[in-house]
């Protein structure tokens, strides 16, 4: 079996976060702008921990200002993203890199990106929809901005609302009205939550800004009544278990608990979240699931499975991937 030539659906995966570190320098040395310091001197994204995770990545940000910027690292992404059998990816976007939360920038933005995904679509068969970001450590003030970016600009291209950032800053209620701001307009919501916060984080945000994914949600799996919760809710996980292994929020790919997550009855997707970042591909998502945890052509196809049922996109793009995704005769 080649990992690298199964079809995938991919939910989880931030835009900026996959962005190849050689674009981002390329990027940095037109615009002038000296960002050198978050390589390492074999030109890789370079931190240590969560905290410094953010900060590089928002660094690697800067060189991202206009719309053709946009553009561009969408059509890089894309390229790289179908390299791995992707054929359908939902990718975070988040407005405060855009325009700064201001709706008539957001949209020359979008449109940039928009362009861009028509492109790829053509040229490398993957189709990309977006799930409109707040940063939860920019606050709930600025995360209300980004939920007026995504309801005004709802459908198509745009089809969820999410939230990134710093876990354990406020509590989910503290952004409930920009979650209630995205379901009004109609988008369905995600939000980051598990991967460092405990059951309780991941309870709270199922109630309070209710979700029906949950971007990691690994640290469930200390809490058996709310993983039957889960379950029962079908709420979804979007599992990025290489993430999770080079951020440390495991000890190792062993440790690893999405087996135990499926074992329990929770439906459970795979993604790479920002893969330059991880050192990790989807190819590479499935050769070490393969080599850790057995699984085979079976698993592989009721991943890909929950994804597509998960996806925000509507039932036609839903139909087209799904003939994508069956064996081949
Ligand atoms: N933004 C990009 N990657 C992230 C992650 N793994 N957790 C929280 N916010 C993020
Ligand atoms: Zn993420």
């Amino acid at each position: 079996m080649s990992f690298q030539s199964i079809p995938k659906v991919e939910l989880h995966l931030h835009l900026e976060g996959a962005a190849p570190p050689k674009f981002i320098a390329g990027l940095a040395r037109e615009k002038n702008i000296d960002i050198s310091k978050i390589f390492d001197e074999k030109g890789n994204y370079a931190y240590q921990g969560f905290a410094e995770f953010l900060n590089t990545y928002e660094a690697a940000c800067q060189p991202l200002k206009t719309p053709q910027d946009f553009y561009r690292l969408t059509l890089a992404v894309l390229e790289e993203t179908a390299k791995h059998g992707v054929v359908y990816a939902e990718t975070f976007v988040s407005p405060d890199f855009c325009g700064g939360g201001d709706v008539t920038l957001w949209r020359e933005y979008l449109a940039a990106m928009q362009e861009a995904a028509n492109e790829a679509e053509r040229d490398f068969g993957i189709t990309l929809r977006g799930i409109i970001t707040a940063i939860r450590h920019f606050g709930p003030e600025q995360a209300k901005t980004a939920a007026k970016c995504a309801a005004e600009t709802y459908g198509d291209f745009v089809v969820g609302f999410g939230m990134a950032g710093a876990e354990m800053e406020g509590r989910p209620t503290d952004f409930a009205y920009s979650f209630d701001m995205a379901r009004e307009a109609g988008l369905p919501l995600t939000c980051h939550a598990g991967e460092w916060g405990g059951p309780d984080m991941v309870a709270d945000t199922i109630r309070d800004l209710g979700v029906n994914r949950i971007g990691h949600g690994i640290n469930a799996i200390q809490d058996p009544k709310l993983l039957s919760e889960i379950a029962e809710k079908g709420v979804v996980l979007e599992v990025c278990p290489g993430s999770n292994v080079v951020l440390g929020a495991v000890k190792d790919w062993a440790s690893h608990p999405i087996q135990k997550l499926r074992d329990a009855g929770v439906a459970v997707t795979v993604s790479t979240d920002d893969p330059p970042f991880f050192h990790t591909t989807m190819t590479y998502e499935f050769e070490m699931l393969a080599k850790t945890f057995g699984w085979d052509e079976k698993d592989f196809a009721e991943v890909n499975q929950t994804a597509l049922k998960a996806a925000y996109c509507d039932e036609a793009t839903r139909a087209k991937i799904a003939k994508l995704l069956e064996p081949a005769q």
